[in-house]
Parts: C-alpha cells; sequence; structure tokens
C-alpha cells in the first residue's frame, strides 16, 4: 500500500515494540495526532564510519525527546534505553549505513475529543537513506527568503520542544518559499530579527566571529548549533550568541543553516519578503559563494559526526557495539 519512493532503502519500520514490513499501515484514520498535531518527534542521523554505524548525539536527540512528551504531557512507555535499543535495531534491519531516524510519539487512537483522554501515546521508529535536505544545489549555497510570518514566538507557546503541530507553520512557510523559487524560508521573530529556518538554525560570520542567536529569540537551539559552537572554539574560531538583527545577516561575510537533516549549508543569496507592503529586495551574502570559514567548519563536523575526530568520540552510539 505504501511504497518507498521518498524513502530510499527503507524497508521496516518499529511501531510500539514490533517490526513491521514498510507497506504495511499500522494506523487509524482517528488517529488523535493525525487531527490535531498531537505528537512530538526527533530527526537522528547516523553515520557511516570506519566501524559500523553511528548515531550522533543520541543522547540529547531522547533527552530532547523526552522534553517535548512532556510539554504534551505524554507518558512515554518505554525507557531511553528501550528507545536506543529500538533505534540500533531499526538501522540494522533496514541495512542501513547511514540514515535519518524519526521517533515520533503520537496520541494515538481512542477518542476525538481534544483532550486525548483515550487515547494512548504510540511510538514509531522509522530510518531510511536520507541525502542532501536541500538537495544537491546546496553544494553551492542556497537563496533564502525571509517570509512574512514571524515565527511563533515563545510568550505564544513553547518553542522548546518538537511539537508536531508547531511544523505546521514550518510546512507551509517552506512551501511558499519553494513557490516563489528559492531554496527555503527563514522566519524572523515577532521582534523583527532573525529568528531561524522552518527546521534549522542559522549562524552569521562576521570579521571571523562565529554568532548565532538563542531560544530568547523563539527558536528552537538545535542540537548542532550547540555542537557546532563546542567545535569551532575547539577549532580556534571565535563564537558569539545573541540577538540578529536583520541588517547583521545582510551584511554578513558568510552565513549557513544548521540542522540534523540539512547538516551545514550555505546561504549565499537572501531574499528580504518580511513586509508584503513593501518591494521585495535581494542580498548577497559575503560574495555570494560558499565561504571558506563555513566549508572549514562543514569539513570539521563531517570529520565528528562520522567519527574521524576521536575527541568527540563520545557523541556517537555505534549502532553494532
Ligand atoms: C525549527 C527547527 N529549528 C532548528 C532545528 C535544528 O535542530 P537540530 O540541530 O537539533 O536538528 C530543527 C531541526 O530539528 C528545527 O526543526
Amino acid at each position: 500500500m505504501f511504497d518507498n519512493t521518498y524513502f530510499p532503502k527503507a524497508k521496516k519500520f518499529w511501531q510500539s515494540g514490533k517490526m513491521y514490513e514498510w507497506s504495511q499501515p499500522t494506523i487509524h484514520s482517528m488517529t488523535h495526532a493525525l487531527h490535531y498535531g498531537t505528537s512530538v518527534f526527533e530527526g537522528i542521523r547516523a553515520y557511516k564510519t570506519s566501524r559500523d554505524p553511528a548515531v550522533f548525539r543520541l543522547k540529547e536527540h531522547l533527552d530532547r525527546l523526552f522534553h517535548s512528551a512532556s510539554i504534551l504531557r505524554m507518558t512515554v512507555p518505554y525507557t531511553k534505553e528501550e528507545i536506543t535499543e529500538s533505534i540500533k535495531l531499526v538501522v540494522k534491519e533496514n541495512k542501513l549505513d547511514s540514515a535519518y531516524i524519526r521517533p515520533l510519539l503520537f496520541y494515538s487512537y481512542g477518542n476525538l475529543g481534544l483532550l486525548p483522554k483515550a487515547s494512548p501515546v504510540e511510538l514509531s521508529i522509522g530510518a531510511w537513506e536520507w541525502g542532501a535536505y536541500l538537495g544537491e544545489k546546496a553544494e553551492k549555497g542556497v537563496h533564502a527568503c525571509i517570509v512574512p510570518w514571524r515565527r511563533i514566538h515563545r510568550s505564544q507557546f513553547n518553542m522548546t520542544a518538537k511539537l508536531g503541530g508547531v511544523y505546521v507553520q514550518s510546512a507551509i512557510s517552506g512551501m511558499e518559499a519553494r513557490s516563489k523559487g528559492f531554496d527555503e524560508a527563514i522566519f524572523l521573530n515577532i521582534e523583527g530579527r532573525v529568528a531561524e529556518g522552518p527546521g534549522e538554525n542559522i549562524f552569521i560570520i562576521k570579521n571571523g566571529i562565529l554568532k548565532t542567536n538563542n531560544n530568547a529569540e523563539s527558536i528552537l537551539e538545535g542540537i548542532t548549533r550547540s555542537s557546532l559552537l563546542e567545535i569551532a572554539k575547539n577549532i580556534g574560531i571565535e563564537t558569539a550568541v545573541g540577538p540578529i538583527e536583520k541588517e547583521e545577516l545582510f551584511n554578513a561575510d558568510e552565513a549557513f543553516f544548521c540542522g540534523t537533516a540539512v547538516e551545514i549549508s550555505s546561504i549565499v543569496r537572501v531574499t528580504d519578503a518580511s513586509d508584503p507592503n513593501s518591494p521585495e529586495k535581494e542580498y548577497s551574502i559575503g560574495n555570494g559563494e560558499f565561504g571558506a570559514m563555513t566549508k572549514k567548519i562543514k569539513q570539521t563536523y563531517l570529520g565528528v559526526v562520522t567519527g574521524n575526530l576521536s575527541q568527540y568520540e563520545n557523541w556517537l552510539t555505534f549502532v553494532f557495539d
């Protein structure tokens, strides 16, 4: 019933304690989460290393999954250790060298009142081979569009959790940006400063200083973001954390998106379409090319995730250990 065209190499998934063939339907259309977005999820990657595949920062992803679940008042029916084992199993069963891994906790079938009082919490885990999130074009750098929608503000909702329903704003804005020919969207926050991408954090580089914002700016503080701040310091790059004004982005020497799915993707052009009543304006970031410092950070990051830099080995969970 379900083919795997957009899920390369996906053969099986795990749900509530059992492995299923990828094509097998397992949920009822009256599932609570399907109607109200009452789910939480993680996006995790495993990379091919010289040993066996290794999951990057699994502990941090599971901590965030449980944090997200607590925001949605879910009682997670598994321990972190059990989920770790199930994730390893899914990567193994699909015979993947590298994988994007998607654990999803959701209020399942039981009732359809807004309060999921008779809907049990279920967990499913899928994994497949997912290449460049922003396409091959990302190798050269992407053209992002600042969309008119402002990122949901941290005073309006808890933006530290990965709640399914909140991603409707990301999905719509991403579609809007692409329908106008851009590679990705950028949100400003309600204060009018740079927030984040629909599924990415943003870094800028100016005069050799690597800067990003934090959750005071209504962003999800990503695990890639915090890893990069640490890696950058270790390779001698000065870092700063604080609000990023729109003009700082336009005048940056380099800028990039980062996140588990996107990894590191240079932003080489930005179109400001944030005000529907003013004409759009296009800016080249730096010299409009994938910058040298972004390249260095990306290379180091790829060295870290693939286990080539032993000082970061405690960030890796080997699938066959
Ligand atoms: C809205 C949003 N911001 C930032 C990120 C980057 O987070 P991470 O690096 O943990 O993948 C993601 C991806 O999970 C995201 O969905």
